[in-house]
């Protein structure tokens, strides 16, 4: 199945804004209860703050065009299990993934479908956590304790979004390799 040019542009720019996140949360600064901001550390996590707030915008695109698109070939796809005859699709490819009939699992099936979605839902989760600290922390960010918290809440879900992007990326090379071409299909330019 080709994706949609639709889902290519917008897979591209979540890939980009997401993986730009996760590698600017590794050198910035974020402000900490007992550490007022400085200017120079401010740098990289203001970039942090914009580009999270432009990867929701994106990410709040992709749910309206998925939920207008849902019943449409292939996009209700990231939510195989909200039927039955999804979830019986996706206990007979559970069922092939634990026996290791691994290079018959296709690349668009409900099983990778439900693993986007998750991932989908991961992301989403990020943005809009980073959106509420954009404005706990607005216009002094100022560390509160319920800022503080919701801190807790992004950095925790962080770790779950590294996972996903290291297993994404691993399994995308897998299926291109034995030849399902996902990775052509994902970033194709036609
Ligand atoms: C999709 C969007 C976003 C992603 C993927 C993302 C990702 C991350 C990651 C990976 C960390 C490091 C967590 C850790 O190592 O503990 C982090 C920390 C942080 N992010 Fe984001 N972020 C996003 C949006 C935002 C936005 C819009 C803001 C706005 C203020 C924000 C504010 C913060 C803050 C304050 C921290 C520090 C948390 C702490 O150290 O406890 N993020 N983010
Ligand atoms: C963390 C950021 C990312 C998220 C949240 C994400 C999410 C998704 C989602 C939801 C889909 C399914 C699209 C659909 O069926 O409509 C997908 C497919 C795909 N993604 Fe990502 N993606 C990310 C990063 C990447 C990166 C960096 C690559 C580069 C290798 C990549 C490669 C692919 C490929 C090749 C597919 C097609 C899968 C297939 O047909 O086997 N993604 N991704």
């Amino acid at each position: 199945m080709a994706y949609s040019r639709t889902t290519r542009i917008l897979h591209s720019l979540i890939a980009l804004t997401i993986t730009f996140q996760l590698i600017v949360s590794l050198v910035m600064e974020p402000p900490k209860v007992d550490r007022p901001m400085s200017q120079a550390s401010a740098f990289w996590f203001e970039w942090h703050e914009w580009v999270g707030l432009a990867a929701m915008a994106v990410l709040l695109v992709s749910w309206i065009y998925r939920l207008a698109n849902f019943k449409r070939e292939g996009q209700a796809k990231l939510f195989p299990w909200v039927n039955a005859a999804g979830r019986k699709g996706l206990m007979t490819e559970l069922r092939m993934f634990l026996t290791l009939k691994w290079k018959a699992l296709p690349d668009t099936g409900p099983l990778a479908g439900t693993i986007h979605g998750l991932g989908l839902l991961i992301a989403t989760a990020m943005a809009v956590t980073g959106s509420i600290l954009y404005i706990g922390l607005w216009p002094d960010n100022i560390v509160t304790a319920n800022v503080n918290n919701m801190m807790d809440v992004h950095s925790t879900l962080a770790t779950v979004m590294w996972v996903y992007l290291y297993g994404h990326i691993i399994i995308a090379s897998w299926h291109q390799f034995v030849g399902h071409g996902s990775i052509t299909k994902m970033f194709s330019w036609r």
